[in-house]
């Protein structure tokens, strides 16, 4: 008889054991049901009420109640305990340190072939040029045979390029100057191709506009070369200035002036007659090596200038007439020059880099540097 409340009393103890070394949520549960459960502990004793007399059942009613409320009240405050403890440690770990420095976010700049373009055009637009761009898918009568370069033409030849197919249906707007007309105007059916040089944009803007014209047209071009000192696709910044009266001394006086203000003023010049269909005279500018000081230091040994002291840096001229005819300026009344730089080569001058490729490989430990 007894035996009921001795078996309580025990079952009282066995949780008092078993509970304290309880270390997960879970297992106080499954420790809980295993007591308090239909088919616990507590039930099997308590369906066997039946074997108490009337005296002892109410005391034994008692005791079973007061042990379920102990092991429901013991289970909520280890679950609190322990799911306390958990946050504890969740929160310690993901604290945040409110002393420590910020992490500042790397802060990226220009490519170096930008950086140079727009130090090129930020000087020619001081004094008084106008920034103009034009298709890098140009006609063939675009790219050569306006500016003086029929097919078949020796200087063709350098600057071989890459054709988009036949002539095709028309180059979208994009491509084409603001303000241009559609299918075929100026195109004469040509078939299309990456531009090989900016000089296009002189035609385009010389048949929108009237003279004065005092502009230039940074941008890239294309031609199927790869060296050390040659990639597919380039850079370039195109100048041409027509008006009343241009004579060559303008353009001389021009070039020194953007050369004295992008190399420094010491940097001595050299006009060297040269050739271009589309500029009569043409000239290309040196200028005295950067690197052997144009002969001052070691130019027996320097690489750069390939010993003769000086750099080739742009090519320029008087505007053909046959160009001028092209875009029906009259001859009489007007005149006009025009120059071609190489960006990269620019570039490469002035921060003394010795590979075009390295502008295009996209290595941040070379871009970093600029
Ligand atoms: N377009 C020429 C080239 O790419 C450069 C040039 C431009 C020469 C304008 C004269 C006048 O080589």
């Amino acid at each position: 008889m007894s035996s009921l409340i001795t078996e309580i009393e025990d079952l009282g103890k066995r949780f008092a054991e078993e509970i304290v070394s309880l270390r997960h949520p879970n297992e106080i549960l499954q420790v809980k049901a295993n007591y308090l459960g239909k088919k616990g502990h507590l039930s099997s004793i308590l369906r066997r009420m039946g074997e108490m007399t009337n005296e002892e059942r109410p005391k034994v009613g008692q005791m079973a109640n007061s042990l379920k409320g102990k092991i429901e009240e013991e289970c909520r405050r280890l679950l609190d305990q322990l799911k306390g403890q958990l946050l504890d440690r969740k929160t310690e770990g993901e604290r945040a340190d409110i002393t420590l420095p910020g992490r500042g976010l790397p802060r990226g700049h220009l490519h170096p072939v930008r950086q140079v373009m727009e130090e090129v055009e930020e000087i020619f637009v001081g004094i008084g040029f106008q920034v103009h761009e034009g298709p890098e898918v140009e006609s063939d009568y675009y790219n050569f045979e306006a500016l003086n370069i029929p097919a078949d033409h020796p200087a063709r030849d350098m600057q071989d390029t890459f054709y988009v197919g036949a002539p095709l249906t028309r180059p979208s707007a994009t491509l084409s100057l603001e303000g241009r007309g559609t299918k075929g105007e100026g195109d004469h059916g040509s078939p299309y191709l990456l531009r090989t040089h900016t000089s296009p944009v002189q035609i385009h803007v010389m048949e929108r506009q009237k003279p004065p014209i005092q502009m230039i047209a940074p941008g890239a071009v294309y031609r199927r070369d790869s060296d050390a000192s040659h990639t597919p696709m380039f850079h370039q910044v195109e100048g041409l200035l027509v008006d009343q009266g241009v004579r060559f001394s303008d353009l001389k006086g021009i070039l020194t002036l953007f050369l004295n203000e992008f190399f420094g003023r010491s940097v001595r010049l050299r006009f060297r007659p040269s050739y271009f269909p589309f500029t009569e005279p043409s000239a290309e500018v040196d200028i005295g090596c950067i690197f052997c000081r144009g002969g001052q230091r070691s130019a027996r040994t320097c690489k750069v200038c390939k010993k003769s002291g000086w750099l080739e840096v742009m090519g320029c001229g008087m505007v053909s007439p046959a160009v001028f005819r092209r875009v029906g300026y009259d001859l009489k009344k007007i005149s006009g020059f025009a120059f071609g730089m190489g960006i990269e080569r620019m570039a490469m001058l002035k921060l003394g880099i010795n590979d075009i490729r390295l502008f295009f490989e996209n290595d941040i430990r070379f871009l970093r540097q600029f």
